[in-house]
């Protein structure tokens, strides 16, 4: 297999509005970025992706852009962009941008151009029809609820919003608007920029009918259309057109946030050979998600991933973003196992095939905030949702209840530097409320000692960047179906296997017979509790062996580390 810069790296996700303010605005910024460059490069990371900092009217908090070629004013400029990019360079981190064209924002000029008639530059940017019968087009419902058309008596037609109506989706069946994103995307790698995490792109191509989506109405009426819309044939060569455009820069990551059929569906989005993207932030049924997860369903997915090796498939390996509540509460223990649990979810997202994705604050082990009322919330997701739930016949209070619990305002508080007021993120008003466990769980805090959640993630970055065996190593799922809760397997690569076990439980578990013979693990996360102790697993311990086969007998040995 080809070896890649990106396989052998870790990237660290950061969401600028909450990362870092500089200038007391109460949003982070790019400078403040700056200002903590060295905090990067001290945890080992090698990637740096941002999430979008182009100007917007952040009705989806940047994920509508409204220029893919400046700054955003409360991010910065284009100036303080290059001097970030550059300072990242300086210390081996490559940079990433967050790359958002299934749809723009309306208040792009191309969407203010296309909607002024239908006999313009720009008419065809967008997706128009004709009213059906006096009303929309079709079924089809937007993601955050009602109808996927919005009217503009300007043209007398719809346009297409998958997402929110400020997001109006972008026609790519017009060549001209393709090959103006393409020529953006050269302008950023010219500009510094080594890879892009595509948005949202699984949808690009729309059925020229536009029939009604098939399955149940919501309860505003209308049918969700998006998985039936993913991956259709010229979505793949638009796909493929970004890459072709892109190759003679060499290696440039291309990470899609895709939507996949099945796994066969999921090849064809990653195999090199079909040249479109290097890693994919996945959604393939059966969804691992909030509320169907298991610690064994999510260890076979990962083996259902490992099945496509034979094509040279990669993987971008995650489990928090800046979509999901935090990892720490969603998949572990945020209470009294709060310190061992994060620790587990580290060692297995770093000794898992595929290049680990770090998110803001993970690595302090940050958990989900609850605040006191909806009004505090700011994501539009969370509100639509409770609406949606309220409008289905759910109480008010129980449907906040679960609003709350899933909200990507749990990712999205700001980052918990130190225990200076606002947790050192801001000395104005920050935009959304810190946590107010900030003074427990802080980065100043962690780094001093050497136990901390911070310091685990640290040891466990080096760990992978000095072994291939957890790079490139196979991987064998050996788990117990007894035992739901204890994951077991190996990585091996050459003469050496690895051995690693998580008991992603809060009650004790026996090792598995077989392994229980083995002295102290290269690396535990119960150190503070004492650390392991021969064939007994603590509520969430996780522990690393590096082991070799014996030439003699084929019986199993510890190498002494
Ligand atoms: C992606 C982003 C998400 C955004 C959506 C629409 O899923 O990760 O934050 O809301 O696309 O752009």
């Amino acid at each position: 297999m080809k070896k890649h810069w990106w396989q052998e790296g870790v990237v660290y996700q950061i969401y600028p509005r909450s990362f870092q303010d500089s200038n007391a605005d109460g949003v982070g910024d790019l400078r403040g970025i700056l200002d903590r460059v060295d905090y990067l490069s001290d945890l080992g990371v090698t990637a740096v992706w941002l999430s979008p900092v182009y100007p917007s009217p952040n009705v989806d908090n940047g994920y509508d852009v409204a220029d893919y070629q400046c700054i955003a004013p409360q991010f910065g400029t284009l100036q303080d962009w290059d001097a970030l990019c550059a300072a990242l360079h300086a210390r081996g981190i490559r940079v990433i941008m967050d790359w958002v064209v299934n749809h723009s924002s309306d208040e792009h000029p191309w969407f203010a151009e296309s909607a002024a008639s239908r006999e313009n530059a720009k008419a065809d940017y967008y997706i128009w029809r004709d009213p059906v019968n006096g009303g929309v087009p079709n079924n089809w419902r937007s993601c955050w609820g009602g109808s996927a058309w919005e009217y503009v008596p300007a043209r007398g037609q719809y346009y297409l919003h998958l997402f929110s109506k400020k997001q109006p989706d972008l026609n790519w069946a017009c060549a001209e608007m393709r090959e103006k994103i393409y020529d953006m995307m050269e302008w950023w790698v010219q500009r510094g920029v080594d890879g892009f995490r595509v948005d949202a792109i699984s949808y690009l191509d729309k059925p020229a009918d536009f029939p009604d989506a098939a399955g149940e109405a919501e309860s505003d009426g209308y049918v969700l259309c998006m998985n039936q819309l993913t991956g259709r044939e010229k979505t793949h060569v638009y796909i493929h057109g970004m890459q072709q455009r892109l190759k003679k820069y060499g290696d440039v990551l291309m990470i899609g946030e895709v939507v996949a059929r099945d796994q066969a569906h999921m090849r064809r989005y990653i195999a090199p050979q079909c040249e479109e993207f290097s890693m994919a932030i996945p959604f393939v049924p059966p969804i691992v998600e909030i509320n169907t997860w298991s610690p064994a369903a999510l260890l076979r997915r990962v083996a259902q991933d490992w099945s496509q090796t034979d094509c040279g498939a990669w993987w971008a390996r995650f489990l928090s973003n800046h979509d999901k509540p935090r990892q720490v509460s969603l998949y572990a223990n945020d209470g009294e196992y709060w310190e061992q649990s994060a620790k587990m979810l580290a060692a297995f997202l770093y000794t898992l095939p595929g290049t680990p994705f770090l998110y803001q604050g993970e690595e302090l082990g940050m958990t989900n905030v609850s605040y006191a009322a909806l009004e505090d919330y700011d994501d539009i997701d969370t509100k639509t949702f409770f609406e949606s739930l309220v409008l289905g016949g759910t109480s008010r209070q129980e449907a906040f209840a679960l609003a709350k619990k899933v909200s990507r305002d749990n990712a999205r508080t700001p980052m918990q530097w130190d225990e200076s007021p606002n947790a050192g993120f801001s000395a104005g008003t920050p935009w959304l409320g810190v946590n107010p466990n900030y003074r427990r769980i802080n980065a100043r805090a962690q780094r001093k000692d050497p136990l901390s959640v911070w310091s685990f993630y640290r040891r466990l970055i080096a760990l992978r960047k000095e072994n291939p065996a957890l790079i490139y190593g196979d991987f064998t799922p050996l788990c117990d179906p007894a035992q739901e809760d204890v994951l077991l397997y190996t990585r091996s690569f050459g003469q050496e296997t690895w051995l690693v076990v998580h008991n992603w439980s809060a009650l004790p578990h026996n090792m598995p017979e077989e392994f229980a013979g083995l002295g102290q693990p290269l690396l535990s996360g119960s150190e503070r509790q004492g650390g392991y102790t021969a064939g007994k697993l603590r509520p969430y311990e996780t522990a690393i062996w590096k082991l070799k086969i014996s030439q003699k007998n084929d019986e199993i040995s510890m190498i002494t580390a």
